[in-house]
């Protein structure tokens, strides 16, 4: 489909579809063609909009400038390397708790539970909720198995989910209003924007996105790096003779098995590529996961090559909301699997195991990895 119909309109879901590398970086680019604000096109729920209000990956400029400026300053590389030391002393617990058997789940043992208490200690809310905060991920994830966010029966499913969650965050915020700490939740509740303080749902709703955004996309990135590693022998044994190729061998996971497969956009006006016009005011699909297999991109795509360079891909998107926790997803990814190849010299995956994937269009992930 890149190379016979680039531009593609899927009658039966009234979604347009970007899928070639080019393509995906020009809507990417150009926030006033294709903007962030999909709600614009969505059915109102009143109940839940507190998830839109406090959404940066709904905003666009200028309220996005500002808001991105006021969160970005938790998320810089210095501030996540500091962050380091914390990471590793959880993998090693979380390690030190299953290497007693000679079977793990990659998913279940680290994958899962790793991201889910570095954003919670990061928020400042407490870590032993994180059962919790991994049913409300599951449940959000697998509602959304619809590709067409207009679908009212997925988001009336999704709703006694994220009132739960606005409820359990909402009492942080106050909480925090009253004693600050030294967290997140306590920093928002100060932060100004122009001399705007941000309101509960603002914070509730942001806090939301990233009790979310940052934990399933980097469970799926450790599973993924797992599979991938485990799937190429060739690639795990050059990964052990040389660990510095640690870092471009994540890339190459995101590249190859991109955590998130696509994000949405919405035509601000008629825009023509490849001869086709989408009209102003349609629902688009920008595919990251095709762009990063895109042949004109990436000479041999299908093939996982660790030492790929250069490897510009897009799992994190590209532009104006280029993914905040990067540098954070990278610095998990690194750690978990530097520790899991010093320990285990042996590690394969369990045989004949059937794997299955999450029900989510938006994801390319397995639900557990048994090695
Ligand atoms: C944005 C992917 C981890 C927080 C994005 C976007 C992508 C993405 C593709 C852009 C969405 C768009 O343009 O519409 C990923 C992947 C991850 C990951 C693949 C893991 C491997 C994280 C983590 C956090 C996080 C760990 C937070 C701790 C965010 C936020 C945004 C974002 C706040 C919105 C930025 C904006 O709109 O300006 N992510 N993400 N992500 N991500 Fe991530």
């Amino acid at each position: 489909i890149r190379e016979t119909e680039p531009v593609h309109y899927d009658e039966q879901t009234h979604l347009w579809n970007l899928y070639r590398y080019e393509d995906v970086v020009y809507a990417l680019s150009h926030p006033a063609i294709f903007s962030s604000d999909t709600n614009s096109i969505v059915p109102q729920q009143p109940e839940i909009n507190f998830m839109s209000k406090g959404d940066i990956t709904q905003m666009d400029p200028p309220r996005h400038r500002q808001f991105r400026s006021l969160i970005s300053q938790a998320f810089t590389p210095r501030v996540v390397e500091q962050m380091a030391p914390r990471i590793t002393a959880l993998t090693n617990q979380l390690l030190d708790a299953v290497t007693v058997r000679s079977e793990m789940d990659i998913i279940r043992d680290i994958a899962a539970p790793l991201p889910i208490i570095v954003i919670a200690e990061l928020l400042g809310v407490p870590s032993e909720d994180r059962e919790r905060f991994k049913r409300w991920s599951n449940t959000l994830i697998a509602s959304a198995s619809s590709i067409d966010p207009t679908d009212e029966k997925m988001i009336a499913s999704m709703i006694p989910t994220m009132r739960e969650m606005h409820e359990y965050l909402q009492n942080y915020v106050h909480d925090r209003r009253q004693q600050p700490r030294e967290d997140l939740i306590s920093r928002l509740t100060t932060a100004q924007i122009e001399g705007q303080m941000l309101d509960d749902d603002e914070i509730v709703g942001f806090a939301s996105l990233l009790l979310l955004a940052g934990n399933i996309t980097t469970t799926i990135l450790i599973g993924n790096a797992l599979l991938c590693l485990t799937d190429h022998p060739e690639a795990i044994a050059t990964l052990r003779a040389d660990m510095s190729l640690l870092p471009s061998a994540i890339e190459e996971v995101l590249r190859f098995r991109s955590p998130f497969t696509l994000t949405a956009r919405v035509t601000a006006s008629d825009i023509t590529l490849h001869g086709v016009t989408i009209p102003a005011r349609q629902l688009v699909n920008v595919w990251l996961l095709s762009a990063n297999h895109d042949e004109r991109q990436f000479p041999d795509p299908e093939h996982f090559d660790i030492r790929r360079e250069p490897n510009r891909h897009q799992a994190f998107g590209h532009g104006i909301h280029f993914c905040i926790g990067a540098p954070l997803a990278r610095l998990e990814g690194k750690i978990v699997l530097q520790a899991l190849l010093e320990r285990f010299p042996t590690l394969k995956r369990v045989p004949n195991i059937e794997l299955e994937p999450h029900e989510s269009s938006f994801v390319t992930g397995v639900r557990s990895l048994p090695v």
